[in-house]
């Protein structure tokens, strides 16, 4: 695996790689890598011949009181794990190298980054967004693979790809958990051991979500305010959004119809986590989430839905 730290030279490296007819993979991280990150390596690397990661911590999605400088990092151990995994690039830029001073273009996709964390995080999806867009152009690819923990970021991104004619294919994976449900995160290295504890209500709500769901029920005022009280009734807890939404306009969906993302986002003290659960095609990811980590390729149709 060759380490790459310049734009230049990434360049050479794309343009080297398709002379030979080979396409290319990437997968977008801000490292401190886990097995969720891990799980969207083994896809590219089946999707596309050569597999670039990307380890960016991009100061342009952090907001000025946020967490930008004590994100975890650990370049090496993440190295390694890439190296394991038979990465062939990882491409680790410095932030001058990304954004220097003279740095001044930025891409925003309306209405859609104002809602769900955009509302709490301003700022986040242009900062999102502009780095996607830049790491498109540097490296080319014909595939990229997202998380769908990150679900508005996926979707956000697809509005992005379509309205900009960048040609690349995204897919978007499964979410990864920890064997009793908590979504793999790397902020989740912020957490003590009582406030791990309750974090497990964010898998264990949606749990309580798909159970109603089984039961027929359809209407979000009915499901919500349940999930909140849960949620509510831990220690350390304050939630920053519970919503069910269209996954193409992100407009509240007052009925929890096939495709709707019920999303969530809770401080757990002081750290934020997200979860999130996809009506109707959550059955399909049942058999996965907490006993079988292989990931299922899921991708985003023409009408932005989430389809296996
Ligand atoms: P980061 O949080 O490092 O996540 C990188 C990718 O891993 C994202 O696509 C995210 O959705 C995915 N991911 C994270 N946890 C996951 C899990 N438990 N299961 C499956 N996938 C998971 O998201 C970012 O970085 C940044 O915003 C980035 C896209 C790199 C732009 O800076």
């Amino acid at each position: 695996m060759e380490i790459v730290t310049s734009i230049a030279r990434m360049k050479v490296v794309v343009r080297t790689e398709k002379d030979k007819g080979r396409s290319i993979g990437l997968v977008p991280t801000m490292g401190f890598l886990h097995e969720g990150h891990l799980s969207l390596v083994r896809i590219s690397k089946k999707e596309a011949d050569v597999t670039v990661v990307s380890l960016f911590v991009n100061p342009t999605q952090f907001g000025p009181q946020e967490d930008f400088r004590s994100y975890p990092r650990d370049m090496e151990r993440d190295a390694s794990l890439l190296r394991a995994e038979g990465v062939d690039y990882l491409f680790a830029p410095e932030a001058e190298e990304m954004f220097p001073s003279e740095y001044r273009t930025f891409v925003e996709v309306k209405d859609l980054q104002d809602v769900l964390c955009g509302r709490s995080r301003p700022g986040h999806f242009r900062g999102v967004c502009t780095v996607v867009a830049k790491l498109f152009h540097i490296v080319e690819p014909a595939v990229a693979v997202f998380g769908r923990k990150d679900a508005q970021q996926a979707l956000i991104l697809n509005r992005m790809v379509r309205d900009l004619n960048v040609n690349v294919r995204l897919v978007v994976a499964p979410i990864v958990r920890e064997a009793d449900g908590l979504a793999m995160s790397s902020r989740n290295a912020y957490l003590n051991p009582g406030e791990r504890r309750s974090a497990l209500v964010l898998s264990r709500s949606l749990g309580e979500a798909r159970i109603l769901l089984d039961g027929g029920e359809r209407r979000a005022d009915r499901v919500l305010p349940v999930l909140r009280s849960m949620i509510e009734a831990e220690p350390s807890t304050r939630v920053d959004y519970i919503e069910a939404v269209d996954p193409d306009t992100l407009a509240p969906a007052p009925v929890l119809s096939p495709g709707t993302l019920i999303a969530l986002a809770v401080f757990i003290g002081r750290t934020r986590l997200i979860d999130n659960l996809i009506v109707a095609a959550y059955a399909q990811f049942e058999e996965n989430e907490g006993k079988d980590f292989t990931p299922k390729v899921v991708l985003l149709d023409a009408q932005n839905r989430i389809k296996g």
